[in-house]
């Protein structure tokens, strides 16, 4: 078939859903009301790690409103069946109000449902537990790492020892939550044997299966509904264990129930970015050219489940050399499951490689991108594959032209204003291009307008109107005539809204069902003797507007309005699908970005501000431009939380996280963040799917922390191997 002309693709265009969200119409998943829906709310342990001796639920139980209170004692056993597509980690999950044991500070022991929210709040403070208390192990310093994840090419020891130039550098990265500003929330209702959930969740089909896992019931017994999500950034990746709670308690009370998580129980109610001690190794010769390398970190995972995530990757393949070796340690604690948080895994290894890299720059007198030039590999070193695109030297280039980077001094500490040392920073980032299996349900009505359907989520980055502009484009049709819908486990299924494959996968099942369709109109017209288009080459019509005509002469076609109508059809429809990436895959696939970072810090009371940042992304094709921007300045805000303020605390004595709330829990305000340039590269990737996307939610935070942290060591001399980087280390 013809190309079709893209008007709405590489448009930048508003969100078709802006509206909705600006007047308070886009209903969240606390939001939805039910009539004679009541309210649950968790009480949460009191110790770090224990059993519960005793639970006192009499004046709970008396006071108005309330329904009832259900733990460990009276609550109805649950199968927990094994639920092998899911995204739990390896281990056994936290099964609610299943037994006496307490596995981390805050796990839930018992739900109060009561009429109104407050009777509910009150008497989830009536509550008396009685426990046996043990010391919980939360400090990753102190505790017994697993066995590790290893990784090797070539001989890292014997390259170490062999190259001229060796850095041997300890990284501390802190734990991180992801604070959506949307807090998780359930309601849940039971109609006989079916459930109906509205869940905060980032994969509708997750969160289906693992509830149908959970009380064991077949698949079309449960619905889960989420057409919003008011940000997620990871943290709605699996479904967690309040949702099963609301799913119980509706079960017992025989009523609606809606639970909504406090901020406070954001914090342990769902995941966070692990911490992680990192000691790095790096040999290279004395002009730079890195020869070996040797990770070896410890991450933070509960005592039940071992979370993994591709810290390692980064190490593995963004530079040529030769030897290296990693150990990837899990570090069980008395700690809820981590999760994936934005950039997940390469955030991690790519502070840690990107920091060290600035290190080696400046012992050897080397400009740090002309380092980094030195060491570009030709194909991915990892596993020889040839990279489809890889574009980091012209982000390089465009990078350090845009930002003006021949006006930093090599030198650190050469440059002042007042009380301020001024300093530039940059880092490489890069973030694996993914995809999975995803399908589309398309139809075309015969009024000219087309609907279509996924499973899939939008927590902010803008799905439903890149995928209307796929889809308006493929069709032939205006961004009006088009009206995507999502976040209902009745449309068809989609991989997880997550690691920045939704344009990748929906996106290509999108596609493949508006083609479909399309084709479909196109062999109608030209096998209609009353058509204009009859008899001519399907392959050389397009469409427009929704008017279908011969390439290169408009005037000769009809619109769809008009063939549907004629031959009496209703409507056209196709289920759109993309099998995932090609087995074995021939092209190693990854986004990548330059990113740079000037700061000001205050010489006496070493506080950082962040004066200009600038992201030069090679992502692929950019479908919706101004969607792209706002992920990248997104990306940004987030790595400066990274970089300077973002800091999960834990009272180890207890296990109990001491900053649950955002007024000590610091990210990132506007008075932090300061102008931000972003600049995509044009152009698109071939290889790994038919839109030529890389994925950009992701690889945009990748490299910001570095980067600020580097021009923190040229602004002050300082180098600060943690994260964040606080006013104190600087003193
Ligand atoms: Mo993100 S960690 O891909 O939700």
């Amino acid at each position: 078939m013809s190309p079709q002309p893209q008007s709405a693709v590489g448009a930048p265009l508003s969100r078709v859903d802006g509206r909705l969200k600006v007047t308070g119409k886009a209903e969240y998943a606390a939001e939805h009301d039910i009539k004679g829906a009541v309210h649950a709310v968790i009480v949460d342990a009191s110790i770090g790690r224990g059993r519960i001796r005793s639970i006192d639920t009499r004046a709970a139980e008396k006071h108005a409103g309330v329904l009832r209170v259900i733990h460990h004692r009276n609550a109805p056993k649950l199968p927990y069946r094994d639920n092998p597509g899911s995204n739990n980690p390896t281990g056994r999950r936290l099964r609610v109000f299943q037994d006496d044991l307490v596995l981390f500070h805050g796990q839930p022991v018992a739900v109060v449902v009561a009429t109104t929210l407050e009777a509910a709040q009150h008497g989830a403070s009536l509550v008396k537990v009685a426990y046996n208390a043990e010391q919980p192990s939360t400090d990753i310093s102190k505790a017994e790492p697993g066995a590790p994840v290893p990784y090797a090419r070539g001989d890292a020891e014997a390259g170490l020892r062999s190259s001229a130039v060796r850095l041997d550098l300890t990284y501390a990265l802190a734990r991180n939550h992801h604070n959506p500003m949307e807090p998780h929330a359930t309601v849940a209702r039971w109609d006989g044997d079916r459930l109906t959930v509205w869940d905060k969740t980032q994969w509708i089909v997750g969160t289906h299966d693992e509830i149908a896992a959970v009380f064991d019931l077949p698949s079309d017994a449960v619905r889960v509904i989420n057409p919003f999500v008011g940000g997620g950034f990871g943290s709605g990746l699996r479904c967690w264990p309040h949702t099963i709670v609301a799913a119980l308690a509706a079960r017992v009370t025989r009523r609606p129930v809606k639970l909504v998580l406090s901020r406070k129980q954001m914090y342990f109610g769902t995941g966070f970015r692990p911490a992680y001690a990192y000691r790095l190794r790096l040999g290279s010769d004395r002009r730079g050219r890195l020869n070996a390398a040797i990770h070896d970190f410890d991450a933070e995972t509960s005592s039940y489940e071992t979370f993994f995530e591709a810290a390692g990757a980064p190490g593995q393949m963004l530079y040529s050399m030769p030897n290296v070796s990693q150990a990837y340690r899990q570090v069980p604690l008395d700690v809820n499951t981590p999760i994936w948080m934005r950039g997940p895994g390469f955030a991690t290894g790519s502070y840690v490689i990107e920091s060290a890299l600035d290190e080696l720059a400046h012992e050897l007198g080397i400009d740090p991108i002309e380092l980094r030039r030195r060491n570009e590999p030709e194909e991915d070193p990892s596993n020889d594959l040839p990279f489809s695109t890889r574009r980091l030297r012209e982000c390089y280039t465009v990078g350090a032209r845009e930002f003006g980077w021949d006006r930093r001094s090599q030198q650190p500490r050469a440059r002042r204003e007042g009380d301020w040392l001024i300093g530039m920073g940059m880092a490489a980032g890069v973030y694996h291009s993914g995809s999975n299996a995803a399908q589309a349900r398309v139809r075309l009505d015969a009024d000219g307008t087309a609907l279509v359907e996924t499973a899939s989520s939008d927590m902010g980055p803008g799905t439903y109107t890149s995928q209307t502009q796929v889809a308006a484009d493929a069709l032939g049709l205006t961004m009006r005539a088009v009206t995507f819908r999502l976040g209902d486990s009745l449309y068809p299924p989609t991989p997880p809204h997550g690691g920045s494959q939704t344009m990748a996968s929906v996106g290509s099942a999108v596609l493949d069902g508006c083609d479909q369709v399309r084709r479909q109109a196109i062999e109608l017209a030209v096998g209609d003797e009353e058509s204009p288009l009859y008899g001519v080459n399907a392959d050389d019509v397009v469409v427009r507007n929704g008017r279908l005509h011969v390439q290169g002469t408009p005037a000769r076609g009809e619109t769809y309005k008009s063939l549907l109508a004629r031959n009496g059809r209703s409507h056209l429809e196709a289920r759109g699908s993309y099998a995932g990436p090609a087995q074995p895959e021939r092209h190693s696939i990854s986004a990548y970005n330059a990113t740079f970072a000037e700061v000001a810090v205050d010489a006496t009371l070493g506080l950082v501000r962040v004066r200009r940042m600038l992201g030069v992304y090679d992502a692929g094709r950019i479908i919706s431009p101004k969607l792209a921007e706002s992920q990248a300045i997104g990306g940004i805000v987030g790595g400066i939380g990274q970089a300077l303020l973002e800091h999960t605390v834990t009272d180890h004595r207890d296990g109990r996280i001491v900053n649950a709330s955002l007024a000590d829990y610091l990210v990132p305000v506007n008075a932090d963040v300061p102008e931000v340039g972003v600049i995509y590269l044009d152009g698109d990737d071939p290889d790994g799917n038919a839109l030529g996307v890389k994925g950009l939610g992701e690889v945009v935070l990748v490299g910001v922390a570095p980067a600020i942290a580097n021009a923190v060591f040229n602004a002050t001399g300082r180098r600060v191997r943690e994260l964040p980087i606080t006013a104190e280390a600087l003193l």
